[in-house]
């Protein structure tokens, strides 16, 4: 979700107004997926990397992220939204984890789209954590070594309860992934607009969809 910042300086506004118009984003995509029968949406909301911003945005960020969660639950409850996060949520603030938590406890058991918050989150550090559980259920003996493949291996990642994404959307026209997922998005298709994150709303994520739909994939096949 990139181009928050560039959103509030072209109109002469603080950052936070950026991240805070880019929240508003965060519900119409949720509703877009909910028409469309998305099962699964990952957000990247803040990466391991962003701790390293100035003191002030990071709190506002925090702080945003605490008044998004305690906002929404219930209407994530209604709508059939089922929450779920990834990364080092142990690194948030005391107050946020406890929202988090509390909003993925009420919503464990709806049935509709899964929406995965990346908060704190790292693809490398996630690959790492990986490694460290694998080694340690072959010492175990839980597994043996020559029983690793990818498919154990991505059963030892944060996201071992959800598919891999189809689709990458990335806003605000940069050309990278950022440390965003890269074990999970190998055949993914990708998307890049030139749009930033805040002026992205449910009409744009309707037309990621369509874009995906006329793409056809062979998985290096033919
Ligand atoms: C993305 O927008 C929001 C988060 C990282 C949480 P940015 O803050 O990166 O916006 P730009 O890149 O400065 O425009
Ligand atoms: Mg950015």
């Amino acid at each position: 979700m990139d181009g928050n910042g560039r959103w509030a300086s072209e109109r002469g506004l603080p950052r936070r107004d950026g991240h805070r118009a880019g929240a508003d984003s965060v519900g119409a995509c949720v509703e877009a997926c909910g028409d469309l029968g998305v099962e699964f949406l990952t957000l990247y909301a803040f990466s391991s990397e962003n701790w390293k911003r100035p003191k002030a945005e990071v709190e506002a960020l925090m702080r945003l992220l605490e008044a998004f969660l305690k906002e929404k639950t219930g209407e994530m409850k209604e709508k059939n939204v089922r929450l779920q996060a990834i990364g080092r949520l142990d690194l948030l603030p005391a107050s946020c984890q406890k929202r988090l938590h509390r909003a993925i406890e009420e919503t464990s058991e709806n049935t509709g789209l899964t929406l995965v918050l990346a908060l704190s989150y790292g693809s490398r550090e996630e690959i790492i954590d990986g490694i460290k559980s694998v080694v340690r259920a072959v010492r175990e003996g839980h597994i043996d070594e020559a029983m690793i493949d990818p498919d154990l291996f991505s059963k030892h990642l944060y996201t071992r309860y959800y598919p891999d994404p189809d689709l990458l959307i990335r806003t605000s026209g940069e050309m990278r992934i950022s440390n965003f997922l890269l074990w999970q998005i190998s055949y993914a298709e990708i998307y890049i607009t030139k749009k930033l994150w805040p002026d992205f709303r449910h009409d744009d994520l309707k037309e990621a969809v369509a874009d995906y739909q006329r793409r056809h994939r062979r998985y290096g096949g033919l």
